[in-house]
Parts: C-alpha cells; sequence; structure tokens
C-alpha cells in the first residue's frame, strides 16, 4: 500500500523528491479520522519556497483519482491526508496471504547477498548470563527478519574460549581446586574458584602473576593447561547446549577464539608487513590517534595474544569464508570501543570492507540498576528464570486448561516465549531491569498474550462451517470500523519485516504483534464471527489472515505459537 502511495507522489511531484525521501516524509497520523497515511509538505515546501498550506492543496488535488489504492484525499494545513480504498486493500491482502500463506511479508531485497552474525558468544567455564541471553535472543530474530528479506544468515557462535581469565581459572583450580567436586557441578564450582581467586587476588598480587604465566603456557602449548582448558570446555559447552536446546536456537558456525588463535601469528605479520604495528612498553600496538581512538593493543610483553587480535584474525576469515556483505556483531554496548578500533585497524591494514562491519550494540540487563558481575558473584542463572517461566507457565495450564494435551510442550513455549519477548519488546539499546515479575508476567505486552489470541483465533477457525474461499470480499457498513485497523494492521505486516530488518530492530515487529492482537480482540468483541451470513468467508478470510501473520511473527522472534492453550 504505502509503495504505492510512494509512487503516486513521486509522479504527481514530477520526480522532485526521490522514492526514498517520500518513504522516510511519509507518517501515520495520530487519529484514525486524519486518515491512513499522512505527507508532510514542509520538505516540498522548503525545496520550491512555497507555502507549505498551498502546497498540500495542490498536491491533494492532483493526488485524487491518480492512484486506485487512494479513495480519498484532503489536506489540512501543510499536511496531505490520504484514505485508503479500504476494500481493496482488504482485497489484496487477503489475497496475498491466502497465496503466500507463512510467505506473506517476505521480501528479495536481500537475495544473493551474505550476512555472518556473532551472536550469544558465552564464555567458557562461567554462567551462561542474561547479557548472552539478550545477543542470543535478539540476535536470533534479527537473523530471521534479515533472512525472510532474502538474505543468506550465517550464525556464529563465538565462543570466548581463549584469554588472560583462563589462565587464572587454571591457577585457582592447580590451587585450591578438586577434581571430584567440580564433576559434580562443573560451572558453580568452576564460577566460585573463579571468585574465590579474585578475592584472593585482591590481597595477594602474586595471584595476577600466576594467572599471567599459566595463560601464557596455554598459549605455548602446555599439556597440563591444555588439558584442563579442554574440560572446561567441553563441559561449558555440555550446559550451553542446554539452554540453546530450551531457546530453540542453534548455529551455522562455532570458529571460536581459540580456533581464531591459531590464525593471529598470520595477522600480526600482515600488521607489520603494512607498518602499522609499534612497540610500546615491551607491548605490540597499533597507535590510532588520527582516528581519535586508544591504540589497539595487539600483542602484551610476555607475547600473549589480546581479545582484539584474536577479533582481527576471525573477521579476515569470515571475509574471506564467506565473502560477507555485512558482517553483524550482537554484543553489549560496552565493546563499543573495541568495535571502533577493530574497524579502525582493519582498515589500516587495507581492508575496505572494514565498514561493512556492524556493532549491534544494546543495553545492559541490571539487577537493582547496577550491573550484574560475574567476578563479585552477582549473577542470576538462566537455566534458573527458563525453569521458572516453565513452571508458572504449567500451573497457568493446570489452572485454566487442565484436559489440554500436550501440556508439557506447550508449557515450554509459554515460558520461553515469555522469557524472549520480554528482552526483545523494548528497544534494544535501552537498559533493562531484570525482574522475574516482568518477565513472567503473562499479560499486556507479552509473549503468551500473543499466543492466546493465535490459539483463540485458531479455535475460531476449528469451529467453522467449511466454506469456500472466495477472492472477492466484503462486509456489512456497520462492521468496517472494527474491522479497518485490523485489515490495515494485517496489510502494514511487509512494511514492519522491511524495517526491522534495515534497522536491526526486531522490538519493531514485537511492538506491531501486540497492537496487531489487540486489533484482532477488539475486531473479535465487536463482530459476530459466525453469523451465518454473506459476509462470513469474509470474516473467516481476516481470522485465518491474523493467524498467519501473528504466528509468522512470532516465529521470527523466535518464539513458538501452540495451535491450542
Ligand atoms: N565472549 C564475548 C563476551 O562475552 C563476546 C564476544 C563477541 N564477539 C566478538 N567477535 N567479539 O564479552
Amino acid at each position: 500500500m504505502k509503495n504505492e502511495v510512494v509512487q503516486g507522489l513521486y509522479e504527481v511531484l514530477d520526480y522532485r523528491l526521490s522514492q526514498e525521501t517520500i518513504e522516510t516524509v511519509l507518517e501515520t497520523p495520530k487519529y484514525e479520522h486524519l486518515g491512513d497515511i499522512a505527507f508532510p509538505c514542509f520538505e516540498l515546501a522548503r525545496i520550491n519556497r512555497k507555502n507549505p498550506k498551498l502546497l498540500a492543496e495542490e498536491l491533494a488535488e492532483k493526488l485524487r483519482g491518480s492512484v486506485p489504492i487512494i479513495n480519498t484525499v484532503e489536506a489540512i494545513g501543510p499536511y496531505v491526508n490520504i484514505f485508503y480504498n479500504k476494500k481493496l486493500v482488504m482485497e489484496r491482502t487477503l489475497s496475498a496471504i491466502q497465496v503466500g500463506e507463512n510467505h506473506y511479508g517476505a521480501h528479495e531485497f536481500g537475495e544473493g547477498k551474505t550476512i555472518t552474525m556473532d551472536l550469544s558468544s558465552p564464555n567458557i567455564a562461567k554462567p551462561f548470563s542474561m547479557g548472552h541471553l539478550r545477543s542470543t535472543v535478539i540476535g536470533n530474530a534479527i537473523g530471521n527478519v534479515l533472512e525472510k528479506c532474502g538474505y543468506d544468515v550465517v550464525r556464529i557462535n563465538y565462543l570466548g574460549d581463549w584469554g588472560t581469565q583462563f589462565g587464572k581459572l587454571i591457577a585457582a583450580y592447580t590451587l585450591w581446586g578438586n577434581e571430584v567436586t567440580v564433576r559434580s557441578n562443573p560451572i558453580q564450582e568452576l564460577l566460585k574458584l573463579y571468585i574465590f581467586f579474585h578475592e584472593q587476588a585482591e590481597q595477594d598480587q602474586k595471584l595476577e602473576d600466576l594467572g599471567r604465566e599459566w595463560f601464557k603456557k596455554l598459549e605455548d602449548g602446555d599439556v597440563y593447561a591444555t588439558k584442563l582448558w579442554k574440560w572446561f570446555r567441553e563441559e561449558s559447552l555440555k550446559e550451553f547446549q542446554t539452554i540453546y536446546n530450551l531457546l530453540g536456537v542453534t548455529f551455522d558456525s562455532d570458529k571460536s577464539e581459540a580456533y581464531h588463535h591459531d590464525q593471529t601469528p598470520e595477522v600480526v605479520e600482515q600488521l607489520k608487513e603494512k607498518g602499522v604495528l609499534q612497540t610500546s612498553q615491551g607491548a605490540q600496538v597499533v597507535p590510532l590517534e588520527a582516528e581519535g581512538l586508544p591504540p589497539a593493543l595487539i600483542k602484551k610483553s610476555d607475547g600473549t595474544t589480546l581479545y582484539t587480535t584474536r577479533d582481527l584474525a576471525a573477521a579476515i576469515d569470515r571475509k574471506n569464508v564467506y565473502n560477507f556483505y555485512q558482517s553483524l556483531y550482537v554484543v553489549g554496548h560496552e565493546q563499543s570501543l573495541h568495535f571502533d578500533q577493530l574497524r579502525a585497524v582493519l582498515s589500516k591494514m587495507g581492508y575496505d570492507w572494514a565498514d561493512q562491519l556492524v556493532h549491534i550494540p544494546f543495553g545492559m540487563m541490571l539487577q537493582d540498576g547496577k550491573k550484574m558481575s560475574t567476578r563479585k558473584g552477582k549473577v542470576v542463572f538462566l537455566q534458573d528464570v527458563l525453569q521458572k517461566a516453565i513452571d508458572v507457565a504449567k500451573q497457568n495450564i493446570e489452572e485454566k486448561n487442565a484436559t489440554l494435551e500436550k501440556k508439557e510442550e506447550v508449557a515450554k513455549q509459554v515460558g520461553v516465549g515469555a522469557v524472549i519477548f520480554h528482552d526483545i519488546k523494548n528497544d534494544r539499546r535501552n537498559d533493562v531491569d531484570f525482574s522475574y515479575e516482568e518477565m513472567l508476567r503473562f499479560d499486556g505486552e507479552t509473549a503468551p498474550y500473543l499466543q492466546y489470541t493465535h490459539a483463540r483465533a485458531k479455535s475460531i477457525l476449528g469451529k467453522a462451517p467449511n466454506i469456500s474461499k472466495k477472492n472477492h470480499y466484503d462486509l456489512p457498513e456497520q462492521e468496517w470500523e472494527a474491522v479497518w485497523p485490523l485489515v490495515k494492521h494485517i496489510a502494514m505486516f511487509p512494511e514492519v519485516i522491511k524495517a526491522s530488518a534495515q534497522e536491526y530492530n526486531p522490538s519493531k515487529l514485537a511492538k506491531y504483534l501486540v497492537k496487531l492482537a489487540q486489533a484482532f480482540n477488539r475486531f473479535y468483541t465487536k463482530v459476530h464471527i459466525l453469523q451465518e451470513d454473506a459476509y462470513m468467508a469474509a470474516r473467516l478470510e481476516m481470522v485465518h489472515a491474523v493467524t498467519v501473520v501473528l504466528k509468522e511473527g512470532l516465529n521470527l522472534l523466535g518464539i513458538e505459537a501452540p495451535e491450542e492453550m
């Protein structure tokens, strides 16, 4: 619909504004009675040095009758308010869904382009944190939406399995660790050791040195250090996998920091060749003063590598393997500087694709307004959160629908869905306050509300008599008021997908789904859907369309939509 309005305006404006400009200028009026879409004339008036009010009137006149999708046009002040041809919108939207089913809303603009996406990427020997949950679910949703736009998305779990912290952990284990205890509950016990190490190190400087020595040994391939590291890694992977299974997230690659560590000598060689590496107090750095950034540390004075070194190797490897159109990193905003440095160093190395690296930052998960810190032991275990959510969902089912089949499965879909949606629905850049209550709420703007709405629509369809499909739809005049907002929302789905993809912003889709569900629920209370009159086919087709869009929308966010709840 919007496209047609853009095209129409483009033509009546004699191609003076680009289609992109028209598209960004168009807005949705605050109130229904002001139209379905509006074109403010300020920008055009500025260019033409004309009065915006007069321009709006002129434009409205020209637009009248020139575009089929437009029913009426009104100039109000500097605005051209446009009302759609409701019947035509309904007909087109419903037949598009009849034909396309869950392909409805797809685009082709991403076809032939590969996007690599670095997401989740937790650190081994530590619990899977809420920050990593954010990266996982936000990243997964962005990936799905990009795929819906035609891109080839490669999901990479860049496991944090290399770095000084493993030297510290090995040191702690050799000092205070006990194999039997660690085997009984690996992640929690390793975390305890890690925390204890940091407490002790505050009094005893030598411990830090010991940690560094062990990391050096690990980098040099020491047998004992490597054996411990492998063990910690395996235990962590097992634990992470149970979380990924619950969340339903899969990856295409799990090349980790350790994997890319092996490529770092080559990177260092290249940096030397290009003459961008300098020695500073025994360490190797790339100065980035001209870029307004602190120097990037490439090698410490003891010869060990750093996070940046490994990320450089990984970026180059990804370009070589996938020849990406874009390389995304879904990582908390506290690492923005790191990614600025990464891009700066790559471009100093002469890689003209450096600006195809896009950091997609998100806010922190706070507890009582403060950052959660693994070192200080202030963590909430994600597995506990998910389990609690599933338990609450189960309880709900027992109370409301005890005879439901597949109770366990539905409880899992609802509980996990609640956690995922809670994380996605707000703009990712905002910090989120961790609250069990908020996370486990099942009403209001939540996944369970959307899932219930979907199941309710499905059950209406289940009760409907079998009638043959039509492709001409009409409704009695008095029903349009309740129906039109719903039709409009269903018709907007493709635009919402496009915007969510282009802005890497799945919260747009999440908010849209809530509005769609609300519009449906209003329709449901105001209109007698199953009344056997000439309009029943149209109403049922709408209900069907709602189920298709809600389900597909939820799936794109990484959430399942049970048929029955
Ligand atoms: N493991 C890192 C952390 O937990 C995140 C890695 C993000 N990806 C990257 N290529 N640097 O902080």
